[in-house]
């Protein structure tokens, strides 16, 4: 599926991209150029990205409330 319409990048190219290396959100906008112009697809391509590179601890990063919600 494209995750970001805007640079035609998809949940695969992400996923490829984390397995291979790529480190941070930062890096993955470098080399793709996703969530880089209107950035409705950040969240979307920022879940991809955690799920792909370590299990999802960075989505919850992103989403304090579930974290408090999870210590509750
Ligand atoms: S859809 Fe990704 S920056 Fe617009």
């Amino acid at each position: 599926m494209i995750v970001c319409v805007c640079n035609r990048v998809s949940d695969r190219e992400i996923t490829r991209r984390a397995q291979q290396g790529c480190s941070s959100f930062d890096e993955l906008q470098m080399a793709t150029g996703v969530a880089t112009c209107c950035g409705r697809c950040e969240d979307c391509a920022r879940a991809v990205f955690a799920d792909a590179s370590d299990g999802g601890w960075q989505r919850l990063d992103h989403q304090p409330a579930l974290m408090l919600a999870a210590a509750a």
